[in-house]
């Protein structure tokens, strides 16, 4: 009875004036995209759009590229055009960047550190630091099959500091994104959108491999966007993709971002690496791993405290390649997810995207020990219908005949097929808490909740131990399903250590969640911890933050929201200078760790 009182309440509107006034339509929205979706003219089959690049002030970046061949760069954009034109097949929404662009969708223009107000409440203290969040923000308008995980990552940082909030949006300043800058135009194929048939593949690698030898584009220092994550290895702090190594970025004491370079860890990281390492809170060390599209399909590695990458353990066992996207540790464990969606380079052949579903492969929980050396001690447990894409956390429990097990809590991507193409809005994240036995083989699965959750972060603090609250975003059935994925309806508190009996029927363990007001969306929200020094703190004493967007009056605001309150009642929000575009994931640095970047 408790737990509905707190459903329904949960899903009151916010009553304040001052929450009220973020939508008011007296805030003028300055729209600034970077692209021009143009007036759609009328030809004889319906309507066609354009996208234009908007003229933008660029930061100062080092000429390194071949400058004396701009005949040469119109060349390759003719050629590029002509691929869009005779080989690719009809552009899908999900890859139409006409369709996927707009909105808050559409990229923007970079932002120097600029003050902002705070319109409601007051910042917390304990939030002294910065707050960053990656995503995708094509620098130039794709001329292609584009899909919205290709564009170049752009960090929008807040710095707070007695209170006071500043603001600001860098690019990632990636090997692609200065030599795009340079050539003035989108140059590097995209990976996940321009992957769709022999032919075009071929064509467009064909293109780019001529754009490396007359434009002196060095693609040894990659293509990645480094547009996911953000992420502390060793103490200093990195933008991550989980198609190239990281790139390292610095916070400057104005609260700028500069992006130092393409770190390869001392020449011991070559390959790409994921961007969801996980950090054991005691230890500092991080966990990781890369998938590939050939053998081996995964290698597992993990840094030590001070960034050190120790050597790699190819998993062998993988009998295919898996667009494992995340992982999730124990303080003994590494747990490893083998999915059905895969990257392979035979669905070009067929005509088909690179990436897709493998209807005939079970998914399997891989469970590693996390200091090995191979993999002669990995076990796996097949999960039929277990697709994760992000783990939100994993410990270890003993059964009652004294048996091992591994529990691990993940949302499950039910009806996986759709995630990269064709229909976004038909997933569900539905969250799942599974318990391996590792004796016995025997695995229990458990819905925690009917919502369509992802996006989950727990305290950091509790990374690899047993913990009780998830915080994740909501997505409704009420937001267009073209877009449904990238905007989130709200934030939810689920406790995941009841147990099935406990909420029985109810198939909810809901503890607090909290709505956006209509036309409001965010993403993925982030968990501060408000003392993380006081060794007697409840896991839930802090604040959940996160950007969310008024897509009525146009406007952004960062949102912190108390984590113990039922409603996550928002304590403070910061109106912020210039829209934020739904994104994926972020991080809190605290003002002490700033220095050691
Ligand atoms: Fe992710």
């Amino acid at each position: 009875m408790k737990q509905m009182e707190m459903l329904s309440r949960s899903h009151t509107p916010l009553l304040s004036n001052a929450y009220i006034n973020f939508h008011s339509r007296t805030n003028r929205f300055k729209y600034r995209p970077s692209f021009i979706v143009s007036a759609s003219r009328t030809n004889g089959e319906g309507l066609e759009r354009r996208i234009t690049r908007k003229r933008r002030k660029q930061e100062s970046i080092p000429m390194r590229v071949n400058l004396k061949a701009p005949f040469l760069e119109k060349i390759f954009n003719i050629l590029d055009s002509a691929i869009t034109e005779f080989l690719d097949p009809p552009l899908h929404f999900s890859v139409d960047p006409a369709k996927i662009l707009l909105g808050n969708c559409a990229p923007v223009d970079e932002l120097i550190p600029t003050e902002c107000k705070v319109v409601y409440g007051t910042i917390p203290s304990c939030l002294s630091g910065v707050y960053l969040r990656n995503g995708p923000n094509p620098q130039f308008p794709p001329n292609g099959p584009h899909h919205y995980l290709d564009g170049d990552g752009m960090v929008h940082c807040i710095r707070i500091s007695h209170g006071r909030a500043t603001f600001c949006s860098r690019y990632v300043k990636t090997n692609k994104y200065v030599f795009e800058n340079q050539v003035g135009s989108h140059a590097v194929p995209n990976v996940i959108g321009g992957m769709h048939g022999l032919g075009p593949f071929i064509a467009r690698a064909t293109l780019f491999a001529a754009r490396v030898l007359f434009s002196g584009f060095d693609i040894g220092k990659g293509i990645g966007v480094a547009n996911t994550s953000l992420a502390l290895l060793g103490g200093k702090l990195y933008a991550l993709c989980e198609s190239d190594i990281p790139y390292a970025i610095k916070i400057k004491d104005d609260g700028d971002i500069i992006t130092l370079g393409h770190h390869d860890f001392n020449g011991s990281l070559s390959m790409n690496m994921t961007a969801h390492p996980k950090i054991d809170p005691t230890t500092k060390e991080a966990f990781a791993f890369r998938y590939w599209t050939t053998r081996p399909y995964l290698t597992y590695f993990r840094f030590d405290a001070e960034g050190n990458k120790q050597p790699d353990v190819p998993i062998n066992s993988m009998k295919h390649s898996s667009l494992t996207h995340d992982l999730a540790i124990t303080q003994k464990y590494a747990i490893i997810c083998d999915i059905q969606v895969r990257a392979c380079p035979m669905n070009l052949v067929r005509g088909e995207p690179l990436v897709g579903v493998d209807p005939n492969k079970v998914p399997r929980i891989g469970v590693l020990p996390r200091y090995a050396a191979d993999e002669s001690n990995m076990k796996w447990f097949e999960v039929p219908g277990f697709n994760i894409f992000h783990a939100v956390n994993a410990w270890d429990e003993t059964d009652e005949e004294g048996g091992e097990v591994v529990v691990l809590v993940a949302p499950n991507i039910v009806s996986v097929e759709h995630f990269f193409e064709r229909a976004v809005g038909q997933i569900h994240g539905s969250m799942e808490k599974v318990r391996v036995h590792l004796g016995t083989g025997v695995v229990s699965r458990h819905i925690m909740s009917t919502k369509n959750l992802e996006f989950p972060v727990i305290n950091p603090a509790y990374i690899g131990k047993k913990n009780k609250y998830v915080y994740a975003a909501i997505f409704s059935d009420q937001t267009p399903s073209e877009t449904r994925m990238m905007r989130a309806s709200g934030v939810v508190k689920l406790d995941v250590t009841t147990s099935e009996e406990e909420h029985e029927g109810l198939n909810e363990c809901t503890m607090a969640s909290r709505m956006y007001e209509d036309n409001c969306f965010g993403g993925e929200p982030f968990f501060i911890e408000r003392d993380p020094e006081n060794p007697c703190s409840e896991e839930d004493d802090g604040y959940v933050v996160s950007y969310v967007h008024d897509e009525s009056s146009g406007e952004s605001r960062f949102l912190v929201m108390d984590a113990r309150s039922p409603t996550l009642e928002v304590v403070a929000a910061v109106k912020l200078p210039q829209r934020v575009p739904y994104g994926l994931h972020g991080i809190f640095i605290r003002e002490n760790d700033l220095y050691n970047l």
